[in-house]
């Protein structure tokens, strides 16, 4: 008899608010969209007016194991519309508060930034690490009892060739995708 195994589904929420005119985020979509059990969203496309369809959203999530929460950072954090969904999605009775939908899945973020790795140290420009500056969402997965796994992230776009942009899309396919070794 052969065992099927279970594909782990995953939903990756990307919130780019120009993505027509992005470079990586563009390329990061469009090297995972159709990977077997992934969902891919474009959050400021779904609601350009702002208004977050509530229920639909935490349907979207109920129906997937994993989380990815996709954005280029700004201003030292992610974009308005991801903090906005966060806010309206994981809500009071439902995530936390006696709910427990998102329990038991796991969460990780991918995130694209301008500035060079080295800034992103102890002791570089910001003196912060990313995993410093992208704690909130880490803390956010040990308050609802989500799984929080190591972030996808690349820095220093200005000297990144389109050659090395196409190596790291393939890495991120290989971290969406449920390619072992992620
Ligand atoms: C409003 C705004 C704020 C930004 N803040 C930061 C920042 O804090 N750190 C950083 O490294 N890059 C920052 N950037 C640069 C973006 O992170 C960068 O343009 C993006 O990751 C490139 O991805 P894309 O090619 O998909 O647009 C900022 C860009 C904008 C428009």
């Amino acid at each position: 008899m052969h065992e099927e195994v279970e594909l782990t589904k995953t939903l990756v929420v990307v919130a780019h608010p120009g993505l027509s005119n992005s470079r990586v985020n563009a390329t990061w979509f469009k090297a995972i969209t159709g990977l077997p059990g992934v969902t891919v969203i474009d959050l400021y496309s779904r609601y350009p007016d702002g208004k977050i369809d509530i229920a639909e959203e935490q349907r979207l999530i109920e129906a997937h194991d994993r989380i990815v929460l996709q954005f280029p950072m700004q201003w030292y954090n992610c974009t308005a519309l991801l903090k906005q969904w966060i806010d309206d999605v994981f809500a009071d009775g439902w995530a936390y508060g006696g709910g427990r939908a998102v329990a038991g899945k796991t969460l990780s973020i991918a995130v694209s930034t301008f500035s060079k790795a080295s800034d992103y140290q102890k002791g570089g420009r910001y003196g912060r690490t990313l995993e410093e500056l992208t704690s909130p969402f880490e803390v956010l997965a040990f308050r609802v009892d989500m799984r929080y796994l190591p972030g996808f992230f690349l820095s220093g776009l200005e000297r990144l060739t389109d050659v090395q942009l196409i190596e790291n899309a393939e890495r991120y396919r290989q971290y969406i995708g449920n390619t072992p070794g992620y």
